[in-house]
């Protein structure tokens, strides 16, 4: 039995119900964000050390990038570690950059060849040596590639956004190069991480917490949000389907009435 809160369905598992969803392929999401939680309860439940768990999740996201790509999602964020992730024991967070890396080694051939482009967003400079020169080699081979986006976030906190897109902003206003009169909600998203990258459509949370955790404070505006039950390695692309049909289901209204 998986639980999706606040959507419009249950779907139990054992039903036939679940074959029968059948997904608007004209109302894709086009951005689609993840925050990847429930990894350490997955493993505590296992008796497995909570590294164990990051290291399943790491299937869950080889099985959602394919996908992603399959139903045509052009961006992919994914939260793997946030500026107060850092907090954590010395040996939980050295494990998830070690993994970083060997995903990057032992799938990044085959994301090339499926035209995934890699990038990230989040200060990289604060990253393990290791770590951010795999990551820059994959955004480099990846960077003329056409198909689904796959943006990690790394080292990224929503209230680091925006005061790195002030700052920013504010010497562009200094300089001459920006008037005040020209700042406004349609331009600031230039001043972000996501530059280029458009509003998320869907926020997926599973694992029963419902919050946001310092994730695209500014970008989620008018985000659906789906929550449910599942932590993150048992998250399969039928839960994606299930989530997308949901929020294919709601009525974005953006502030306005239909
Ligand atoms: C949250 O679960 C998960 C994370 C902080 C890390 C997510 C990272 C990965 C799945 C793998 C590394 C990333 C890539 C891109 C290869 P939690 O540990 O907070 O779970 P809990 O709430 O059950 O303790």
């Amino acid at each position: 039995m998986v639980k999706f809160f606040g959507g419009k369905k249950t779907i139990d598992e054992n039903s036939s119900e679940n074959q029968k969803i059948v997904l608007d392929m004209n109302n894709i999401p086009k951005h689609i964000a993840i925050i990847m939680d429930g990894n350490g309860r997955w493993a505590k439940a296992r008796n497995l050390p909570r590294s164990m768990g990051h290291k399943a999740g790491v299937e869950s996201i080889i099985n959602i990038v394919k996908e992603c790509d399959k139903i045509g999602v052009k961006y992919l964020t994914l939260y793997a570690f946030s500026t107060e992730n850092w907090k954590r024991p010395k040996d939980e967070v050295s494990a998830l950059m070690n993994l970083i890396v060997e995903y990057l080694k032992r799938e990044l051939d085959e994301m090339h060849r499926n035209n995934v482009k890699i990038k990230s967003m989040g200060d990289l400079t604060k990253l393990p040596d290791k770590c951010r020169k795999a990551l820059e080699d994959a955004f480099e081979k990846t960077k003329d590639n056409t198909g689904v986006v796959l943006n990690i976030a790394l080292n990224y906190g929503g209230r680091d956004d925006i005061i790195r897109g002030v700052k920013s902003l504010v010497k562009d206003v200094q300089e001459g190069k920006l008037s005040i009169d020209d700042i406004n909600e349609g331009m600031f998203n230039d001043y972000l991480y996501t530059k280029n990258i458009p509003d998320p459509d869907l926020i997926i949370r599973p694992s029963g917490e419902q919050r946001l955790s310092n994730f695209l404070l500014w970008q989620c505006a008018y985000s659906e949000f789906s929550y449910s039950d599942i932590n993150w390695p048992d998250f399969k692309p039928q839960n994606l389907i299930e989530a997308i049909y949901d929020y294919q289901n709601r009525n974005r209204r953006f502030g306005g009435i239909k």
